[in-house]
């Protein structure tokens, strides 16, 4: 890990379940927040996944631990909830980042194709919470939902996952408000091309690494530690105590950037007109007064 800015110790005490904790965006988050003083409880569906994820954060020396379960059934969720409460005794931190996805036509996505990805993002987003509403309250917790900018215009081949992450914003912002009276601040986090993930290799489309970053703005993909870091900021009451109902994108100005007609040549073409018309116009003469 880089020097991190915060101190090692920040959420010492603190328990965080993270749900697909085991792979990808949410296993860095999960080394961040171990980091700090974290414990954590990982969820997923695949038990040996989980298992080797506990495995190396406990190599960090982060206590860990995996419970299998769908966030797509109300039950199994309640049921990791009992469980991390029977381990650890309580829940801090929810971080909502079990996700499904991949590239399909609308024209050749079924319906039970569309209703997976939104069973995972969406409903199990909401699953989660509901189940860990009165841990979080006891605890007055937060919970951090994994989103996307795919839903901010609009994007090709990924009708599912940009209509379950729109619902993913709507229901972090609806907690916000229906939950604050509680003391729990819900919040999201929208990640970019997040280098060697599970997403970038699904959605990605073999297409070179070179030739993603050089269309995102920061000419860079980010790395699963920067997003770590933006949920500690999150995960830390003195730092975003007052942070609510917000989704905070980390995405190196990536969704911000269209393709434009003007390239850079024609652009530049344009600026040299500029300059010969201002050199060959006569200089002003300073007005007398
Ligand atoms: N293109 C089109 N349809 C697809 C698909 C693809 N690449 N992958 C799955 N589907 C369809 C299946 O055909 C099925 O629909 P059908 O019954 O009409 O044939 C439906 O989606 C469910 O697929 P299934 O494999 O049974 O679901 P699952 O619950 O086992 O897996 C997925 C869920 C599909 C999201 C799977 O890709 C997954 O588990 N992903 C987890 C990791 C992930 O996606 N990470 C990326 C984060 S960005």
């Amino acid at each position: 890990m880089s020097t991190s800015p915060f101190k090692n110790d920040i959420l010492k005490g603190q328990v965080a379940l993270i749900t697909g904790g085991g792979t990808g965006i949410n296993f860095g988050v999960g080394l961040v927040l171990g980091g700090h003083g974290a414990k954590l409880a990982i969820t997923g569906r695949r038990p040996n996944v989980l298992e080797e994820a506990c495995q190396k954060f406990k190599a960090q020396g982060i206590e860990a631990v995996g419970f299998q379960g769908d966030v797509r059934d109300a039950k199994s969720c309640e049921k990791v909830i009992e469980s991390v409460l029977k381990h650890f005794g309580r829940v801090d931190l929810l971080v909502n980042g079990a996700a499904g996805n991949f590239l399909c036509a609308a024209e050749d996505l079924s319906s039970n194709a569309f209703q997976t990805v939104i069973g995972i993002d969406l409903l199990g987003t909401f699953n989660m919470s509901k189940a860990a509403f009165n841990a979080l309250r006891d605890s007055k917790g937060s919970i951090i939902n994994i989103s996307a900018t795919l839903h901010y215009g609009a994007t090709i081949y990924q009708t599912h996952a940009s209509a379950a992450k729109a619902g993913v914003d709507s229901v972090t912002r609806s907690l916000a408000i229906e939950w604050g009276k509680y003391g729990i601040r819900v919040n999201g986090i929208a990640p970019g091309p997040i280098a060697d993930t599970e997403g970038m290799k699904r959605l990605g489309a073999g297409i070179g690494e070179e030739v993603v970053a050089g269309k995102i703005p920061l000419q860079r993909f980010g790395t699963t530690q920067e997003i770590g870091f933006a949920a500690l900021f999150l995960a830390s009451k003195v730092a975003s105590g007052y942070i609510s109902g917000d989704t905070i994108v980390v995405d190196g100005a990536s969704w911000l950037s269209r393709e434009s007609f003007v390239t850079p040549e024609i652009y530049q073409h344009i600026a040299e007109g500029r300059k010969q018309e201002q050199s060959s116009k006569p200089a002003k003469q300073s007005a007398k007064l």
